[in-house]
């Protein structure tokens, strides 16, 4: 089934048609950048140029970086706060669903990329301009785990590790890792999850983090969709109960 995907980003809203039976994409993505302020009127306007851009008249999946229960946004740690309460439909129409964008990335890495096959407890982290998590047991998602916050030494987890912290902080690749890996080992210790993945945009330059990183023996792996897993998941999620693990 061909579904539109569309993934909200702390610094871009990415949009791609998808093949939801294959995870591919069926035309190129089309990247726009998160208006600020992040108000919905202005994503959701920011979203429609993407839905015109395709001439989409069918399903969405939409991700958003905070708590969605039944449709509706419940957290804003990353945008602007005036999301709280918003009922996605109202905002993107009937046919569509929004989800967690981690939620999102994770559900299309275990069908297609690193967790694909994975059974027991799997934990998927992204990386970005916050931290976002996924938990699966045997396949099936435990939805808005917001593993991010937990607290490291007294600070939220993402306000020390995320990529964005990296970058403002101006840390080189082993002292983030550093940070990365006691976050890791903490979650392992909570979890003890049969397999980490490690995901968002910071994704795509695994080789300079990873190598940093030891959790004895729980294996901790690079997603393999990096930019199109959340909207992947995003679609997968608009085409139905069907094709959720
Ligand atoms: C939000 C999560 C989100 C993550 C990554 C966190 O600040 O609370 O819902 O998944 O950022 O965007």
């Amino acid at each position: 089934m061909e579904v539109l995907g569309i993934d909200i980003g702390g610094s871009g809203i990415k949009g791609a048609t998808v093949d939801t039976l294959t995870g591919t994409l069926t035309r190129e993505r089309l990247r726009v950048p998160t208006p600020r302020p992040s108000s919905p009127g202005a994503v959701a306007a920011a979203v429609q140029a993407i839905v015109d851009h395709f001439s989409w008249t069918g399903p969405i999946g939409v991700t958003f970086p905070g708590v969605v229960l039944d449709g509706v946004i419940r957290t804003a740690a990353n945008v602007d706060r005036s999301w709280i309460g918003v009922k996605g439909a109202d905002l993107f129409g009937d046919q569509s669903v929004v989800l967690n964008d981690a939620d999102a990335a994770g559900v299309a890495e275990m069908t297609f990329g690193a967790g694909r096959g994975r059974p027991g407890v799997v934990l998927m982290l992204t990386f970005g301009t916050g931290i976002g998590s996924a938990l699966f047991v045997d396949g099936r998602l435990v939805p808005n785990t917001e593993f991010g916050h937990i607290e490291i030494r007294g600070k939220e987890a993402e306000h020390r590790a995320s990529d964005r912290v990296r970058e403002e902080e101006d840390l080189d690749w082993d002292k983030w890792a550093e940070r990365v890996e006691e976050y890791l080992a903490h979650m392992r210790d909570l979890l003890s999850p049969t397999l980490i993945v490690v995901g968002g945009g910071v994704s795509k330059k695994a080789e300079k983090f990873l190598p940093h990183i030891h959790l004895g023996d729980t294996p901790v792996v690079p997603a393999v969709l990096l930019n199109e897993a959340g909207i992947i998941g995003a679609a997968m999620a608009a085409a139905g109960p069907a094709r959720l693990p």
